[in-house]
C-alpha cells in the first residue's frame, strides 16, 4: 500500500544567477513496511527532500501526498495537522524543548496528540535506546550523542506511519548506530510504518529494503532487496 507519493516535485532556491536547484523533478513512492535509505554528499539536496516529504517545505511545484492527502492542496493548519498525526520527525537540528526533561519531552505529546505508546512499550524504548537514566536530566546536560537518541525516542513515541530521520546516527558511536538501524528497522517491520532514513553512511545501507542515491538534487533507486523473504 502506498503511503506517501511524490509527483514531478521540484524544489528551487533563489532567483537569477543565484539560483539552486535543490531538487530536480522527482518521483517517488513509498510503501508500508518500508525502510528506505537515501544517501549522498553533503549539499546533494538529501535534507531538502525529506523536509519537503514531511511537509516541512512546499516544493516550488508538483505533488506531495500522504495517505491519499495532497499536501500541495491543504493550508497550513490542515498540513501540520497531518505532520502530528502521521509523520515521526528526527531532524539534524535536534527537536528537544530546552526547559523540559527528558521525560516530560515525550508527556508533552501526550497533551497534543492521542495514540502514543504505552508505559511498557516506552519503557522498551528507553532500553533500547540506553535512555533509561536520562529521563530527569534536562537536554543541555546531555551529550550529542544522548540527545540524538532522545530525539529518536521523542520521534517515535508518537507511533507515527512515516518516520524520516536525516542523520540519526551522525553523532552515534558504531555500536550505537547500529542499534539504532536495528530498532528503526523492528518499528518498521511490527509496526508497519514507512520510515525514510538519509545518511552518507554506507554501513547502515544493510538494514534497508530499498537505497536511493541523492546527487546534485536527482534521485536514482539504486538497489533494492528481494521481496520473496518478507
Ligand atoms: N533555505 C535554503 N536557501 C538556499 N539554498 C538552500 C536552502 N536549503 C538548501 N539549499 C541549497 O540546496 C542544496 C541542497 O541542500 P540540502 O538539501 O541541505 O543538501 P544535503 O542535506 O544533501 O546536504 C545545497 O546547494 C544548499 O546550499
Ligand atoms: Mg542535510
Amino acid at each position: 500500500m502506498v503511503v506517501l507519493e511524490l509527483k514531478q516535485v521540484k524544489k528551487t532556491f533563489g532567483s537569477g544567477h543565484m539560483q539552486v536547484e535543490a531538487m530536480k523533478e522527482t518521483n517517488f513512492q513509498a510503501d508500508r513496511g518500508e525502510l528506505i535509505a537515501i544517501i549522498g554528499p553533503s549539499g546533494s539536496g538529501k535534507s531538502t527532500f525529506l523536509t519537503i516529504v514531511g511537509g516541512l517545505l512546499s516544493p516550488t511545484s508538483g505533488d506531495v501526498i500522504i495517505n491519499g492527502n495532497n499536501l500541495t492542496e491543504l493550508i497550513e493548519k490542515q498540513r501540520s495537522k497531518i505532520r502530528l498525526k502521521e509523520i515521526g520527525f528526527i531532524l539534524q537540528a535536534s527537536n528537544l524543548v530546552p526547559f523540559l526533561t527528558v521525560a516530560n519531552q515525550l508527556k508533552l505529546l501526550d497533551q497534543v496528540k492521542k495514540g502514543n505508546m504505552t508505559k511498557k512499550e516506552l519503557e522498551e524504548l528507553y532500553e533500547d535506546l540506553g535512555i533509561g537514566d536520562l529521563r530527569t536530566k534536562y537536554p543541555a546536560d546531555l551529550s550529542g550523542g544522548e540527545r540524538q537518541r532522545v530525539a529518536i525516542a521523542k520521534a517515535l513515541y508518537s507511533n507515527p506511519s512515516i518516520i524520516l530521520a536525516d542523520e540519526p546516527t551522525a553523532s552515534l558511536d558504531s555500536d550505537r548506530a547500529y542499534e539504532v538501524m536495528e530498532l528503526l528497522k523492528n518499528e518498521t517491520k511490527n509496526k508497519n510504518t514507512t520510515t525514510i532514513v538519509v545518511t552518507h553512511d554506507i554501513r547502515l545501507v544493510g538494514y534497508c529494503d530499498k537505497v536511493y542515491n541523492m546527487t546534485d538534487g536527482m534521485l536514482t533507486l539504486q538497489d533494492e532487496k528481494s521481496k520473496v523473504n518478507q
